[in-house]
Protein backbone atom coordinates (compact mmCIF):
# COMPACT_ATOMS: atom_id res chain seq x y z
CA UNK A 1 0.00 0.00 0.00
CA UNK A 2 1.40 3.33 -1.09
CA UNK A 3 2.17 5.69 2.13
CA UNK A 4 -0.79 7.98 2.61
CA UNK A 5 -0.12 10.29 5.32
CA UNK A 6 4.18 10.86 5.70
CA UNK A 7 4.58 12.63 2.32
CA UNK A 8 4.07 16.17 1.01
CA UNK A 9 4.15 17.15 -2.17
CA UNK A 10 5.16 20.75 -3.30
CA UNK A 11 3.77 21.94 -6.63
CA UNK A 12 6.12 24.80 -7.82
CA UNK A 13 3.40 26.63 -10.35
CA UNK A 14 6.11 28.79 -12.40
CA UNK A 15 5.24 30.79 -15.87
CA UNK A 16 7.86 28.69 -17.47
CA UNK A 17 7.79 25.32 -15.66
CA UNK A 18 5.64 23.46 -13.39
CA UNK A 19 7.68 21.31 -10.96
CA UNK A 20 6.21 18.77 -8.62
CA UNK A 21 8.22 16.93 -5.76
CA UNK A 22 7.07 14.67 -3.36
CA UNK A 23 9.18 14.41 -0.17
CA UNK A 24 9.07 11.63 2.51
CA UNK A 25 8.84 13.12 6.10
CA UNK A 26 8.93 9.70 8.21
CA UNK A 27 12.18 8.90 9.96
CA UNK A 28 14.55 11.39 10.83
CA UNK A 29 12.20 14.57 10.35
CA UNK A 30 14.08 15.67 7.58
CA UNK A 31 12.37 15.54 4.31
CA UNK A 32 13.47 13.16 2.03
CA UNK A 33 12.98 13.83 -1.96
CA UNK A 34 11.51 10.75 -3.39
CA UNK A 35 10.15 12.03 -6.97
CA UNK A 36 10.36 14.87 -9.32
CA UNK A 37 8.40 15.85 -11.90
CA UNK A 38 8.90 18.86 -14.52
CA UNK A 39 6.39 19.92 -17.30
CA UNK A 40 6.37 23.08 -19.37
CA UNK A 41 4.11 25.21 -18.17
CA UNK A 42 1.27 26.29 -20.27
CA UNK A 43 -2.05 28.87 -19.35
CA UNK A 44 0.21 31.55 -16.85
CA UNK A 45 0.66 34.58 -18.22
CA UNK A 46 3.71 36.95 -15.49
CA UNK A 47 3.00 34.32 -12.91
CA UNK A 48 -0.68 34.53 -13.20
CA UNK A 49 -2.96 31.63 -13.81
CA UNK A 50 -5.21 32.69 -16.88
CA UNK A 51 -6.20 29.25 -18.05
CA UNK A 52 -6.99 26.85 -15.62
CA UNK A 53 -7.58 23.88 -18.28
CA UNK A 54 -4.61 24.38 -19.91
CA UNK A 55 -2.34 24.40 -16.98
CA UNK A 56 -4.10 21.72 -15.92
CA UNK A 57 -2.60 19.44 -18.19
CA UNK A 58 1.76 20.30 -17.36
CA UNK A 59 0.48 19.78 -13.28
CA UNK A 60 -0.72 16.47 -14.28
CA UNK A 61 1.94 15.48 -16.26
CA UNK A 62 4.30 16.90 -13.31
CA UNK A 63 2.57 15.47 -10.81
CA UNK A 64 2.35 12.00 -12.41
CA UNK A 65 6.12 11.61 -13.24
CA UNK A 66 7.03 12.51 -9.57
CA UNK A 67 4.76 9.50 -8.48
CA UNK A 68 6.06 7.66 -10.95
CA UNK A 69 9.72 8.01 -9.50
CA UNK A 70 8.34 8.11 -5.80
CA UNK A 71 5.83 5.33 -6.72
CA UNK A 72 3.73 7.25 -3.94
CA UNK A 73 0.53 8.83 -4.99
CA UNK A 74 -0.57 12.19 -4.55
CA UNK A 75 -3.52 13.88 -3.22
CA UNK A 76 -3.05 17.33 -1.78
CA UNK A 77 -0.36 19.83 -2.93
CA UNK A 78 1.43 23.14 -1.55
CA UNK A 79 1.20 25.61 -4.81
CA UNK A 80 3.50 28.44 -5.31
CA UNK A 81 1.69 31.32 -6.54
CA UNK A 82 3.44 34.65 -7.90
CA UNK A 83 1.78 37.34 -10.13
CA UNK A 84 2.04 41.55 -10.04
CA UNK A 85 -1.49 42.10 -8.54
CA UNK A 86 0.02 40.43 -5.26
CA UNK A 87 1.03 43.08 -2.78
CA UNK A 88 2.58 42.74 0.41
CA UNK A 89 2.15 44.95 3.90
CA UNK A 90 3.26 44.91 7.03
CA UNK A 91 0.48 45.64 9.68
CA UNK A 92 0.08 44.97 13.42
CA UNK A 93 -2.74 44.02 16.25
CA UNK A 94 -3.18 44.41 19.79
CA UNK A 95 -5.10 42.11 22.61
CA UNK A 96 -5.60 42.09 26.09
CA UNK A 97 -4.98 38.66 27.42
CA UNK A 98 -7.56 38.13 30.49
CA UNK A 99 -7.15 33.65 30.99
CA UNK A 100 -7.75 32.82 34.62
CA UNK A 101 -4.25 31.62 34.78
CA UNK A 102 -3.01 34.34 32.82
CA UNK A 103 -0.75 32.33 30.30
CA UNK A 104 -1.58 33.26 26.48
CA UNK A 105 -3.25 30.14 24.84
CA UNK A 106 -4.08 29.34 21.40
CA UNK A 107 -7.10 30.94 21.11
CA UNK A 108 -5.44 34.67 22.13
CA UNK A 109 -2.52 33.84 19.30
CA UNK A 110 -5.40 33.36 16.76
CA UNK A 111 -6.94 36.57 18.07
CA UNK A 112 -4.29 38.52 17.83
CA UNK A 113 -3.43 37.81 14.42
CA UNK A 114 -7.08 37.91 13.38
CA UNK A 115 -6.90 41.35 14.93
CA UNK A 116 -3.39 42.67 12.67
CA UNK A 117 -5.69 41.19 9.57
CA UNK A 118 -8.30 43.83 9.83
CA UNK A 119 -7.28 45.86 6.88
CA UNK A 120 -9.53 47.76 4.37
CA UNK A 121 -9.08 45.75 1.07
CA UNK A 122 -10.26 46.83 -2.73
CA UNK A 123 -13.48 45.11 -3.85
CA UNK A 124 -12.52 41.38 -4.98
CA UNK A 125 -9.37 41.35 -3.09
CA UNK A 126 -9.01 38.99 -0.30
CA UNK A 127 -5.82 37.85 2.24
CA UNK A 128 -3.48 34.89 0.80
CA UNK A 129 -0.96 34.69 3.64
CA UNK A 130 0.08 36.14 6.55
CA UNK A 131 3.01 35.81 8.21
CA UNK A 132 3.76 36.64 11.82
CA UNK A 133 7.20 38.65 12.29
CA UNK A 134 7.43 39.27 16.18
CA UNK A 135 5.27 38.73 19.12
CA UNK A 136 5.85 41.39 22.16
CA UNK A 137 4.12 40.71 25.51
CA UNK A 138 3.73 43.19 27.76
CA UNK A 139 5.97 45.81 26.28
CA UNK A 140 8.99 42.58 25.70
CA UNK A 141 9.30 42.25 22.04
CA UNK A 142 11.38 40.05 20.00
CA UNK A 143 9.19 36.84 20.69
CA UNK A 144 8.39 34.00 18.42
CA UNK A 145 6.26 31.70 20.25
CA UNK A 146 4.24 33.39 23.15
CA UNK A 147 2.53 30.13 23.91
CA UNK A 148 2.19 29.51 27.43
CA UNK A 149 3.42 33.06 28.75
CA UNK A 150 2.14 35.27 31.03
CA UNK A 151 0.81 38.43 30.31
CA UNK A 152 -2.00 41.15 30.21
CA UNK A 153 -1.48 42.64 26.68
CA UNK A 154 -0.31 40.72 23.34
CA UNK A 155 0.59 42.04 20.65
CA UNK A 156 2.12 41.17 17.12
CA UNK A 157 3.89 42.31 13.76
CA UNK A 158 2.74 40.36 10.89
CA UNK A 159 3.54 40.72 7.13
CA UNK A 160 0.23 40.27 5.00
CA UNK A 161 -0.08 38.97 1.40
CA UNK A 162 -3.25 40.42 -0.62
CA UNK A 163 -4.03 39.77 -4.15
CA UNK A 164 -7.15 39.33 -6.18
CA UNK A 165 -9.70 36.80 -5.50
CA UNK A 166 -9.46 35.01 -8.76
CA UNK A 167 -5.75 34.69 -8.65
CA UNK A 168 -5.50 31.76 -5.89
CA UNK A 169 -9.23 30.76 -7.23
CA UNK A 170 -8.13 30.21 -10.69
CA UNK A 171 -4.56 28.22 -8.82
CA UNK A 172 -6.91 25.97 -6.84
CA UNK A 173 -9.10 24.92 -9.97
CA UNK A 174 -6.30 24.18 -12.31
CA UNK A 175 -4.94 22.14 -9.81
CA UNK A 176 -8.70 20.20 -9.08
CA UNK A 177 -9.12 19.88 -13.02
CA UNK A 178 -5.86 17.77 -12.45
CA UNK A 179 -7.44 15.06 -10.76
CA UNK A 180 -5.90 17.15 -6.78
CA UNK A 181 -6.76 19.28 -4.07
CA UNK A 182 -4.82 22.34 -2.66
CA UNK A 183 -3.46 21.83 0.92
CA UNK A 184 -2.55 25.78 0.50
CA UNK A 185 -0.88 28.82 -1.78
CA UNK A 186 2.05 30.23 -0.88
CA UNK A 187 3.99 33.08 -2.02
CA UNK A 188 6.70 32.03 -4.62
CA UNK A 189 9.74 33.61 -2.98
CA UNK A 190 8.90 32.93 0.64
CA UNK A 191 8.87 29.26 -0.59
CA UNK A 192 12.52 29.55 -2.60
CA UNK A 193 13.71 31.73 1.17
CA UNK A 194 12.56 28.69 3.23
CA UNK A 195 14.83 26.37 1.10
CA UNK A 196 17.68 28.28 0.49
CA UNK A 197 18.34 30.77 3.79
CA UNK A 198 20.57 29.62 6.78
CA UNK A 199 19.31 30.50 10.40
CA UNK A 200 21.99 33.08 10.09
CA UNK A 201 21.01 35.11 7.09
CA UNK A 202 16.92 34.97 7.79
CA UNK A 203 18.39 36.25 11.54
CA UNK A 204 20.77 38.88 10.13
CA UNK A 205 19.01 39.97 7.19
CA UNK A 206 19.18 39.11 3.41
CA UNK A 207 17.20 39.36 0.79
CA UNK A 208 16.51 36.47 -1.97
CA UNK A 209 15.66 37.32 -5.77
CA UNK A 210 13.54 34.77 -7.32
CA UNK A 211 14.16 34.99 -11.32
CA UNK A 212 11.42 33.55 -13.54
CA UNK A 213 10.62 33.34 -17.12
CA UNK A 214 8.44 36.59 -16.58
CA UNK A 215 8.44 37.82 -13.19
CA UNK A 216 11.32 38.04 -10.49
CA UNK A 217 10.22 38.39 -6.75
CA UNK A 218 11.66 39.56 -3.88
CA UNK A 219 11.69 38.42 -0.32
CA UNK A 220 13.42 40.19 2.89
CA UNK A 221 14.01 38.39 6.18
CA UNK A 222 15.41 39.95 9.47
CA UNK A 223 15.07 38.84 12.86
CA UNK A 224 14.08 35.18 11.05
CA UNK A 225 11.05 36.82 9.64
CA UNK A 226 9.48 37.92 6.23
CA UNK A 227 9.63 41.98 6.28
CA UNK A 228 8.91 42.76 2.74
CA UNK A 229 7.59 41.03 -0.49
CA UNK A 230 7.39 42.41 -3.88
CA UNK A 231 6.94 41.03 -7.15
CA UNK A 232 8.02 42.98 -10.81
CA UNK A 233 6.92 41.87 -14.02
CA UNK A 234 10.52 41.59 -15.62
CA UNK A 235 12.68 38.15 -15.74
CA UNK A 236 14.74 35.62 -17.83
CA UNK A 237 12.69 36.10 -20.83
CA UNK A 238 13.23 39.17 -21.58
CA UNK A 239 17.27 38.35 -22.05
CA UNK A 240 15.82 35.91 -24.71
CA UNK A 241 13.81 38.26 -26.15
CA UNK A 242 16.94 41.44 -26.48
CA UNK A 243 18.68 38.37 -27.90
CA UNK A 244 16.18 37.67 -30.70
CA UNK A 245 15.85 41.61 -31.30
CA UNK A 246 19.74 42.69 -30.90
CA UNK A 247 20.87 39.71 -33.11
CA UNK A 248 17.86 38.81 -35.46
CA UNK A 249 17.75 34.96 -34.45
CA UNK A 250 14.81 33.41 -33.93
CA UNK A 251 13.53 32.72 -29.92
CA UNK A 252 14.08 29.47 -29.27
CA UNK A 253 17.49 30.21 -30.86
CA UNK A 254 17.91 33.02 -28.71
CA UNK A 255 17.57 30.90 -25.85
CA UNK A 256 19.78 28.18 -26.51
CA UNK A 257 22.23 31.00 -27.03
CA UNK A 258 21.54 32.65 -24.10
CA UNK A 259 21.90 29.51 -22.01
CA UNK A 260 24.63 28.58 -23.42
CA UNK A 261 26.71 31.72 -24.21
CA UNK A 262 24.49 34.16 -21.85
CA UNK A 263 26.80 36.36 -19.57
CA UNK A 264 25.74 39.30 -17.95
CA UNK A 265 28.77 41.11 -17.23
CA UNK A 266 31.05 42.05 -20.15
CA UNK A 267 34.48 42.16 -18.44
CA UNK A 268 33.87 38.15 -17.77
CA UNK A 269 33.28 37.68 -21.09
CA UNK A 270 36.21 39.56 -22.19
CA UNK A 271 38.90 37.87 -20.18
CA UNK A 272 37.28 34.66 -21.75
CA UNK A 273 37.48 36.46 -25.38
CA UNK A 274 38.25 33.57 -28.06
CA UNK A 275 34.88 32.23 -27.66
CA UNK A 276 32.72 33.07 -30.72
CA UNK A 277 28.94 32.20 -31.42
CA UNK A 278 27.33 30.65 -34.18
CA UNK A 279 24.12 32.74 -34.80
CA UNK A 280 21.62 31.36 -37.07
CA UNK A 281 19.57 34.06 -38.95
CA UNK A 282 15.83 34.39 -39.48
CA UNK A 283 14.27 33.84 -42.67
CA UNK A 284 17.14 32.07 -45.60
CA UNK A 285 20.13 33.97 -44.76
CA UNK A 286 23.59 32.62 -43.88
CA UNK A 287 24.23 31.91 -40.43
CA UNK A 288 26.62 34.36 -39.09
CA UNK A 289 29.54 34.28 -36.09
CA UNK A 290 29.39 37.00 -33.34
CA UNK A 291 31.77 37.56 -30.81
CA UNK A 292 30.32 36.82 -27.09
CA UNK A 293 31.02 40.00 -25.84
CA UNK A 294 28.55 41.53 -28.16
CA UNK A 295 26.14 38.91 -26.42
CA UNK A 296 27.09 40.51 -23.13
CA UNK A 297 26.82 44.08 -24.18
CA UNK A 298 23.22 43.10 -25.10
CA UNK A 299 22.43 41.25 -22.04
CA UNK A 300 24.26 43.79 -19.25
CA UNK A 301 21.63 46.17 -19.31
CA UNK A 302 18.57 44.08 -18.84
CA UNK A 303 20.18 42.47 -15.65
CA UNK A 304 21.15 45.87 -14.39
CA UNK A 305 17.76 46.91 -15.48
CA UNK A 306 16.00 44.07 -13.59
CA UNK A 307 18.36 44.47 -10.30
CA UNK A 308 18.33 48.33 -10.33
CA UNK A 309 14.29 47.44 -9.62
CA UNK A 310 14.79 45.60 -7.17
CA UNK A 311 17.76 47.67 -5.58
CA UNK A 312 15.79 50.39 -5.65
CA UNK A 313 12.37 48.16 -3.53
CA UNK A 314 15.01 47.71 -1.02
CA UNK A 315 15.97 51.32 -0.40
CA UNK A 316 12.20 52.35 -0.70
CA UNK A 317 11.16 49.54 2.01
CA UNK A 318 13.61 51.04 4.39
CA UNK A 319 16.35 48.11 4.21
CA UNK A 320 19.71 49.78 2.28
CA UNK A 321 22.81 48.59 4.55
CA UNK A 322 20.50 46.31 6.53
CA UNK A 323 21.03 42.85 4.69
CA UNK A 324 24.18 42.06 6.13
CA UNK A 325 24.08 38.49 5.31
CA UNK A 326 23.73 39.48 1.36
CA UNK A 327 21.44 38.73 -1.82
CA UNK A 328 20.49 34.97 -2.34
CA UNK A 329 19.40 34.48 -6.28
CA UNK A 330 17.04 31.43 -7.13
CA UNK A 331 15.27 30.46 -9.95
CA UNK A 332 16.03 29.73 -13.62
CA UNK A 333 17.32 33.23 -14.86
CA UNK A 334 19.69 33.28 -12.04
CA UNK A 335 21.20 30.37 -13.88
CA UNK A 336 22.71 32.99 -16.41
CA UNK A 337 26.87 33.44 -15.81
CA UNK A 338 28.15 36.84 -14.29
CA UNK A 339 25.00 37.58 -12.55
CA UNK A 340 25.93 37.30 -8.77
CA UNK A 341 28.96 39.14 -9.67
CA UNK A 342 27.06 41.97 -11.67
CA UNK A 343 24.47 42.14 -8.03
CA UNK A 344 27.22 42.23 -6.24
CA UNK A 345 28.41 45.53 -7.33
CA UNK A 346 25.07 47.08 -7.81
CA UNK A 347 23.82 45.82 -4.30
CA UNK A 348 26.91 46.53 -2.92
CA UNK A 349 26.10 43.04 -0.79
CA UNK A 350 27.94 39.60 -0.71
CA UNK A 351 25.56 38.10 -3.43
CA UNK A 352 25.19 33.98 -3.67
CA UNK A 353 23.23 31.63 -5.92
CA UNK A 354 21.07 29.75 -3.42
CA UNK A 355 20.81 25.92 -3.54
CA UNK A 356 18.05 24.17 -1.87
CA UNK A 357 19.49 23.00 1.88
CA UNK A 358 17.87 20.66 4.64
CA UNK A 359 16.74 18.06 2.31
CA UNK A 360 17.63 14.78 1.36
CA UNK A 361 16.97 12.19 -0.98
CA UNK A 362 17.89 10.18 -3.77
CA UNK A 363 17.16 12.32 -6.49
CA UNK A 364 20.49 14.07 -6.32
CA UNK A 365 19.61 15.97 -9.44
CA UNK A 366 17.43 17.85 -6.98
CA UNK A 367 20.27 20.32 -5.70
CA UNK A 368 19.52 22.81 -8.19
CA UNK A 369 18.21 26.48 -8.11
CA UNK A 370 15.46 25.53 -10.26
CA UNK A 371 14.01 23.91 -7.32
CA UNK A 372 14.65 26.15 -4.70
CA UNK A 373 10.49 27.03 -4.31
CA UNK A 374 9.51 23.31 -5.39
CA UNK A 375 11.31 22.08 -2.32
CA UNK A 376 10.55 24.83 0.04
CA UNK A 377 7.25 24.06 -0.26
CA UNK A 378 7.66 21.22 1.36
CA UNK A 379 9.28 22.34 3.59
CA UNK A 380 7.44 25.32 4.92
CA UNK A 381 4.62 22.08 4.77
CA UNK A 382 6.98 20.11 7.15
CA UNK A 383 7.16 22.68 9.65
CA UNK A 384 3.77 23.51 9.55
CA UNK A 385 3.99 27.21 8.50
CA UNK A 386 1.20 26.68 6.57
CA UNK A 387 -2.76 26.84 6.50
CA UNK A 388 -4.63 24.32 5.37
CA UNK A 389 -7.70 25.13 2.94
CA UNK A 390 -8.43 21.59 2.25
CA UNK A 391 -12.18 22.75 2.78
CA UNK A 392 -11.99 25.92 0.49
CA UNK A 393 -14.97 25.81 -1.36
CA UNK A 394 -15.25 24.63 -4.55
CA UNK A 395 -12.35 22.18 -4.65
CA UNK A 396 -13.49 19.59 -6.43
CA UNK A 397 -11.57 16.39 -6.32
CA UNK A 398 -13.59 14.00 -8.50
CA UNK A 399 -10.73 12.07 -9.32
CA UNK A 400 -9.19 11.65 -5.78
CA UNK A 401 -11.75 8.54 -4.59
CA UNK A 402 -9.82 6.79 -7.12
CA UNK A 403 -5.76 7.14 -6.26
CA UNK A 404 -5.61 3.74 -6.25
CA UNK A 405 -6.81 3.64 -9.73
CA UNK A 406 -4.11 6.59 -10.51
CA UNK A 407 -1.81 4.32 -9.31
CA UNK A 408 -2.72 1.55 -11.42
CA UNK A 409 -3.05 3.43 -14.08
CA UNK A 410 0.75 4.51 -14.39
CA UNK A 411 1.97 1.19 -13.45
CA UNK A 412 -0.14 0.13 -16.48
CA UNK A 413 2.00 2.46 -18.44
CA UNK A 414 5.23 1.10 -17.02
CA UNK A 415 4.46 -2.59 -18.12
N1 LIG B 1 21.09 27.90 -17.81
C1 LIG B 1 20.35 28.99 -17.91
N2 LIG B 1 20.91 30.19 -18.22
C2 LIG B 1 20.15 31.28 -18.33
N3 LIG B 1 18.82 31.32 -18.15
C3 LIG B 1 18.20 30.17 -17.85
C4 LIG B 1 18.92 28.95 -17.70
N4 LIG B 1 18.04 27.97 -17.39
C5 LIG B 1 16.83 28.57 -17.34
N5 LIG B 1 16.92 29.88 -17.62
C6 LIG B 1 15.82 30.87 -17.71
O1 LIG B 1 15.05 30.82 -16.54
C7 LIG B 1 13.72 31.27 -16.83
C8 LIG B 1 12.73 30.34 -16.20
O2 LIG B 1 13.00 30.20 -14.85
P1 LIG B 1 11.99 29.36 -13.90
O3 LIG B 1 12.48 29.52 -12.51
O4 LIG B 1 11.83 28.02 -14.46
O5 LIG B 1 10.71 30.24 -14.17
P2 LIG B 1 9.19 30.31 -13.82
O6 LIG B 1 9.11 30.59 -12.35
O7 LIG B 1 8.74 31.46 -14.66
O8 LIG B 1 8.55 29.02 -14.23
C9 LIG B 1 13.60 31.29 -18.33
O9 LIG B 1 13.59 32.64 -18.78
C10 LIG B 1 14.84 30.56 -18.81
O10 LIG B 1 15.30 31.05 -20.03
MG1 LIG C 1 9.42 30.19 -10.60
Amino acid sequence: MPKQDTHIIGLDLGTTRTTAVIADTGDDGRPEIMGLGVAESQGLRKGVVVNPDAAAEPIRRAIEEAERMSGLIAESVYVSMSGTLLKGLNNRGIIAVNNSDRKINRGDIKRVIDTACVISLPGGHEIIDVQPQEYIVDGQDGINDPLGMLGTRLEVSVHIITGPITVRQNIITAVNRAGLLVSDVILEPIAAAESTLTADEREYGSAVINIGGETTSLAIYQRSAVMHTAIFPLGGSHFTNDIAFGLRTPIPEAERIKRSYGCVLASMALAESGDSIEVPSVSRRPPRTLSREILCEILQPRAEEILGHIDDEIKRAGFERQLSSGIILTGGGAMIAGLPELAEQIFDSPTRVGYPLNVSGTTENVNNPIYASAIGLVLIAHRGGAHHFNNVAGQNGKRLGSAAARMKEWLGKMF
